[in-house]
């Protein structure tokens, strides 16, 4: 099966209902803002500076990445090609497809990176070892 390569992640721009007085409301709904079916939400929040996360890849799961509050960085890495986004707007998410390393770094005090997923919890579907997962990329 042909594998997803990091130019095939991109930025999302999310609505944003604008009030001048009340603030911002950004919405994602299922299979229309995302082109998939949300079966999972975490977030990550509290992450010491200088701290990494991610680290891993997963074989079948789809994911949405948005800084809700303050900046992080996301690298991607297809095993050729390596890619970062600097997230800091809760108006935008990074999809990112199966099959892609993925490294979070560069946390800003208070931020919090919430994350849609396209599966629930399967730690069978983590590739967690680089050298694992360059072997995968060449399959
Ligand atoms: P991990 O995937 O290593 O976090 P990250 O990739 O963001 O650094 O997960 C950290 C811990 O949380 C690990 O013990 C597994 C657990 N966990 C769950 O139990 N369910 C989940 O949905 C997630 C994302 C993690």
């Amino acid at each position: 099966m042909a594998k997803y390569n990091v130019y095939d992640c991109s930025i999302i721009e999310l609505s944003k209902h604008h009030s001048d007085r009340k603030g911002n409301i950004s919405v994602v709904q299922n299979c229309e803002t995302v082109p998939f079916n949300v079966k999972r939400v975490y977030y990550l929040y509290d992450v010491p500076g200088g701290e990494s996360r991610g680290a891993h890849a997963h074989k079948d799961l789809s994911a949405l990445i948005i800084a809700v509050s303050g900046s992080f960085r996301v690298t991607l890495d297809d095993g050729i090609v390596k890619r970062s986004f600097i997230l800091n707007r809760p108006y935008q998410g990074l999809y990112v497809k199966p099959g892609i390393w993925r490294d979070l770094d560069d946390f800003s005090s208070g931020a919090v990176c919430l994350v849609l997923a396209s599966e629930v919890y399967q730690p069978e579907d983590y590739i967690r070892d680089y050298d694992v997962f360059l072997e995968y990329r060449k399959e």
